[in-house]
């Protein structure tokens, strides 16, 4: 069939592209540089350089292309990494998941389009109480710390968006924390890492879920042939408080163990957010998406993948 990928050259669309070529899809890829396009073309997508938040624009792209399915991997999550300036930082991803969302969405209405899949969180913004881990079906965080408030609440209209949207199949997968070959590891994460620059904060028993971005791209593939409209968390099997993944994760960058900080350090240094991640974040469960999507993650576990990051070959396009 055809598929529209909006953010066909970010971190999942680099893995997404070539895996719905291999699955016999028509690829009709968008960025917003044309200084990419021909890496795109090369790796034989139909490329198309478009503003996200240009709404006549993006509106023409789709009902030019005609696609059967649009996908939506829009974020801007380049340059993001201090836990007092959240939402700060994610201001145009925010604009992408809403402004960005609503364009999108009209515009595969008016292309005729059968299903909408489009890229969600899972992690942070699961409710911080009860179990560790969390389902589809339980609550996001109604009282998250206050610099993740307007991100949380763009990633509610989002998802509410494309779930209610009517005369398509809306998706919304909840993405669990990316990780892949080494060019695809977000540097400034990297960089603070190998400086041990993030502390396991407290007591560190904050749980984070995490899926390697091959498998991301995969459980997308499935979305967009396959399984009912909703949410569906994407992360592997292996939920896990810091206290046991970034010791993993650091020697896996060739850094020495992270530093343990008080919880009251933790806090002056990064305030409520830091303290939320660190400590009290829950992470989620895959067994929706196993279920129901037909997909099982080819790196269960995070334990092993990390340790693949340095050695990773190259799977990329553009
Ligand atoms: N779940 C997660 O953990 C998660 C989710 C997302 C990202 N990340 C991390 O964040 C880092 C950066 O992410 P990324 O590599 O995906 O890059 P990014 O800068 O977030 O861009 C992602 C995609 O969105 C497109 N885009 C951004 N603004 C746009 C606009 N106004 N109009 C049209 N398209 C637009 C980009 O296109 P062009 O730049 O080609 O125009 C690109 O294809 C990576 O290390 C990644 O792993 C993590």
């Amino acid at each position: 069939m055809r598929v529209f990928v909006a953010g066909a050259t970010g971190a999942i669309g680099r893995y997404l592209v070539p895996q719905l070529l291999a699955n016999g899809h028509d690829v009709v890829a968008m960025t917003r540089s044309p200084s990419k396009t021909d890496a795109l073309r090369a790796a034989g997508a139909y490329p198309l350089a478009v503003d996200g938040l240009d709404r006549d624009a993006v509106i023409a792209a789709v009902t030019g292309a005609e696609p059967e399915v649009v996908v939506h991997e829009m974020t801007a999550i380049t340059d993001v990494g201090n836990p007092r300036r959240i939402d700060a930082e994610f201001a145009p991803t925010n604009a992408l998941r809403t402004k960005g969302t609503d364009h999108l969405l009209e515009a595969a209405r008016a292309a005729g389009a059968r299903r909408f899949v489009a890229q969600s969180f899972s992690g942070w913004p699961n409710i911080r109480q009860g179990g560790p881990v969390k389902t589809e079906d339980d609550p996001l965080d109604p009282d998250p710390p206050a610099p993740m408030r307007r991100t949380l609440d763009a990633i509610r209209y989002l998802e509410r968006a494309v779930v209610d949207a009517e005369g398509i199949e809306g998706v919304v997968l909840r993405y669990g924390g990316f990780y892949g070959a080494m060019a695809d590891m977000p540097p400034k994460f990297v960089e603070t890492i190998r400086k041990r620059r993030m502390p396991v904060v407290g007591n560190g028993a904050g749980v984070w879920s995490f899926v390697h971005l091959d498998d991301a791209a995969a459980a997308t593939v499935a979305a967009v042939e396959r399984g009912e409209p909703g949410i569906y968390n994407i992360v592997d099997d292996e939920p896990a408080p810091v206290t046991d993944w970034l010791p993993c994760l650091a020697q896996a960058l060739g850094a020495k163990p992270p530093r343990r900080v008080p919880a009251w350090l933790g806090r002056l240094a990064g305030g409520e957010a830091a303290i939320s991640v660190m400590t009290q974040v829950r992470g989620s469960s895959n067994a929706k998406a196993k279920r129901e999507l037909d997909w099982q993650p080819r790196h269960p576990s995070w334990r092993h993948g990390f340790a693949e990051i340095l050695g990773a070959r190259d799977r990329v396009v553009a």
